[in-house]
């Protein structure tokens, strides 16, 4: 029996063929083959902390071990995590009414972003979400079958995320707005009051809020982070926080991060998927987070100082380069430059993506501006997340190779 080409399983679009592996995977694969024949290689296209956790985490999660802490774990995280971060959440970030079981303990800001659109959307729901915007965002909500909507955010804005913009975007098939600050990958901040508007956008058009947060330490003087969970009404449980441990304690290895949300319709959802996927995070790397929540915070101030000088290092290599024009990133560890046209023709390459191929056959990484959505193609993105001397090395390298 031949069966016809549409019902065969082979020739049914699934949602995976719609997720992309990933231009910055393709550069990073580039560079290290480049490293591998020898090469010296700048490794500014991901953002990886060239940081070591801070001892007492490294220390926790050797105890754990000695000490057996190597069974099943209950599923939605370890009580002690569960606890500890319920404190943190509240006293550092602001979120009213938190308790541990509002917590959900994740393999990374990866998988809570996964597991939160898993549980929130249906197929055909839409999401708002900035643009450009780190393309694991757009790829999780496809995967649970939502579509992304994007809203341009202008360079002479300072990248900011308009409550106006938004509400634009809005139909009759939204079901949630993202927002990501510090914001990944111009390194824009968002304000309390932009805050207060875009809550007051989902208040009006009864939208949930789910917020990436894992940034929330890396934020630049004068600036400071401001959680929009500290802005909504106390008894409004229509906003989803998401944490990371991978950039504040420089433990992405680890992969612990942590949903918050006091949704009872999400608080149902979740752990099924919590349960389906990893059925309890790590249990020693849970020890850890246990460790990097309730220990000295002091190494995640020098980090952030360290990443500071860093980034005036790329940024000086960068100014007064005709038609190359950097953000001054006030969190994160990424700068966003955007590229006028004359910076192709006397480079010698046909965009901003064959400029980012070229740089990465010389060794420098980076992110050409349309891995991040449609509205910037003349743009790249480089990381100082690598340490300060092949920050300072390759920053020479840069502005060479673009002068
Ligand atoms: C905006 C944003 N959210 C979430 C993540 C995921 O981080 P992790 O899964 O390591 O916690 C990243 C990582 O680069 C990111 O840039």
């Amino acid at each position: 029996m031949t069966r016809s080409a549409e019902h065969s399983p082979v020739a049914a679009p699934h949602p995976l063929d719609f997720v992309s592996l990933g231009k910055i995977v393709q550069i990073r694969e580039r560079l290290l083959s480049a490293q591998a024949a020898g090469k010296v290689v700048f490794r500014f296209e991901s953002g990886d902390p060239s940081f070591t956790p801070p001892a007492h985490v490294g220390e926790a999660l050797v105890a754990a071990l000695h000490a057996g802490k190597t069974h099943y774990v209950p599923n939605n995280g370890i009580p002690e995590l569960r606890a500890a971060l319920a404190r943190k959440v509240s006293q550092k970030n602001g979120l009213p009414n938190i308790a541990p079981a509002d917590i959900f303990v994740t393999s990374g800001a990866m998988h809570a972003l996964n597991v939160t659109f898993g549980a929130m959307l249906t197929p055909g729901d839409e999401v708002i979400i900035p643009d450009p915007m780190w393309t694991e965002v757009a790829e999780n909500i496809r995967l649970a079958g939502g579509v992304v909507v994007g809203v341009r955010l202008l360079s002479e804005e300072d990248f900011a995320y308009r409550a106006a913009d938004i509400e634009a975007a809005i139909t009759p098939r939204t079901r949630a707005i993202f927002l990501n600050t510090p914001h990944n990958p111009t390194g824009a901040l968002l304000s309390a009051p932009e805050l207060k508007a875009i809550y007051d956008v989902a208040v009006k058009h009864d939208l949930r809020i789910v917020s990436d947060e894992a940034y929330e330490d890396l934020v630049f003087e004068p600036y400071h982070h401001v959680s929009i969970g500290s802005i909504a009404d106390a008894d409004d449980t229509r906003i989803v926080s998401i944490f990371s441990f991978s950039k504040s304690h420089a433990m992405p290895g680890l992969r612990v991060g942590y949903v918050v949300t006091r949704d009872p319709v999400l608080q149902d959802r979740i752990p099924k998927l919590l349960r389906c996927t990893v059925n309890g995070v790590n249990s020693l790397a849970q020890w850890a987070a246990v460790a990097a929540t309730t220990g000295s915070q002091a190494t995640a101030v020098a980090m952030r100082d360290e990443y500071c000088v860093r980034r005036d290092i790329l940024l000086n290599a960068l100014r007064d380069i005709p038609g190359v024009r950097p953000f001054v990133p006030r969190g994160t560890f990424f700068i966003w430059v955007e590229l006028d046209q004359s910076v192709y023709g006397r480079l010698e390459v046909a965009d901003a993506d064959a400029l980012s191929t070229s740089l990465a056959d010389d060794g420098i990484g980076s992110a050409p501006g349309d891995a991040f959505g449609p509205s910037y193609p003349d743009a790249l993105r480089f990381s100082f997340s690598c340490d300060t001397a092949m920050v300072r090395e390759g920053s020479e390298k840069l502005r060479e190779a673009l002068q």
